[in-house]
């Protein structure tokens, strides 16, 4: 394995052309007559991020061979989608920081980023309409409405207890369906069959999933310097993740109230994030996370084992690792 495995650098060599051009098409595409959306769509490109919904795609369509302009189109469209999420997420969510700055909301106010992820999303759809393929955009009408859907659910579940089911239902519809779509377009440009595309959709839901779990993790441990965002976000806007379900399903009743009492009043009064870290620790709850999120790394590496070994596979085999291993 040693001699024919991939570092996060060499995954960034194969892809760095095709980064580079998708930031030039993101700039070229979040540009409007009117000011305020350039500025905004500017100001999130500029913040950075992960790229790892472009990156995913790129991978996807290479490995089927693809050489087509679609790619990096579609990979700023994925893009576009996600900043557009992120947009309305940090209204919804109340987030004052976003890639370690302010968040965009915090900027221009509630209504102008409602409107500016608004154009985001039909921007997208401008640019996916160009490629003239029905099952693309069949695709990416469905996942939008799968991630709306998501964040009105969990807005239905805040504040109380939910169990592993009901999140899991919404970590894949907030986070994994978008993945899944990004690999799923990449196996849709490169011709794969149906099987393939099967295959190339489930490595990239497995792989969301435990990107979502790990981001939840990283919301009860992590500190917002290295992370880019709050911590303990989740607790404070009564959002119950992996780790407290588990803890919840085995604590005593004391324990219980103290959880409840957080995810109820939204706050930490009387208890506080290092009280429920405490507890969590107790029951081994955020290595239980942790290591379901390794599990679903692990099935997304077997969902693409009957693809041809190339340098691109070996890139998509290594991408769980970088996703459970993250720090941010
Ligand atoms: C943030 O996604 C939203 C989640 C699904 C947790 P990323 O962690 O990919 O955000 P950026 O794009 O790198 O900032
Ligand atoms: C992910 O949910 C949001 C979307 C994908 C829309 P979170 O609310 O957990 O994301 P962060 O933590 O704010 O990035
Ligand atoms: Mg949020
Ligand atoms: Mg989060």
């Amino acid at each position: 394995m040693s001699t024919t495995a991939i570092n996060g650098k060499e995954i960034f060599d194969l892809l760095r052309d095709d980064i580079v051009a998708i930031e030039e098409q993101f700039g070229q595409d979040t540009v409007s007559n009117v000011a305020a959306i350039t500025e905004i769509g500017e100001y999130l490109r500029a913040g950075g991020g992960k790229r790892i919904r472009p990156a995913l795609l790129l991978l996807s369509a290479k490995l089927l061979g693809y050489k087509g302009a679609g790619a990096v189109k579609l990979a700023s469209v994925v893009e576009i989608i996600h900043t557009a999420t992120l947009v309305h997420d940090d209204i919804i969510d109340e987030a004052e920081i976003r890639r370690g700055r302010p968040a965009a909301n915090t900027q221009w106010g509630n209504s102008k980023c409602v409107l500016a992820g608004d154009w985001l999303y039909m921007q997208a759809f401008k640019i996916a309409v160009q490629e003239r393929n029905f099952r693309i955009l069949d695709v990416l009408t469905e996942l939008t409405q799968q991630m709306v859907e998501g964040e009105l659910l969990q807005m239905e579940k805040l504040g109380r207890p939910i169990s592993v089911a009901e999140y899991l239902d919404l970590i894949y519809r907030k986070t994994a369906c978008l993945f899944s779509v990004c690999m799923r377009v990449g196996g849709i440009l490169g011709g794969a069959t149906v099987q393939q595309e099967e295959r190339l959709g489930q490595y990239g839901r497995d792989l969301g999933m435990a990107f979502q779990i790990v981001d939840d993790v990283l919301d009860l441990t992590a500190s917002e310097s290295v992370l880019g965002k709050p911590v303990a976000s989740d607790l404070r806007e009564g959002k119950a993740t992996m780790a407290v379900i588990h803890a919840l399903e085995r604590c005593t009743g004391t324990e219980r109230v103290q959880i409840e009492a957080v995810l109820r009043d939204r706050a930490f009064n009387g208890v506080t994030h290092a009280d429920i870290l405490t507890i969590l620790s107790r029951y081994g709850s955020l290595e239980y996370a942790t290591g379901e999120a390794a599990r679903y790394a692990e099935s997304a590496r077997q969902a693409i084992c009957v693809f041809p070994d190339s340098e691109i596979k070996r890139a998509l085999l290594w991408a769980p690792e970088f996703v459970v291993a993250r720090e941010k």
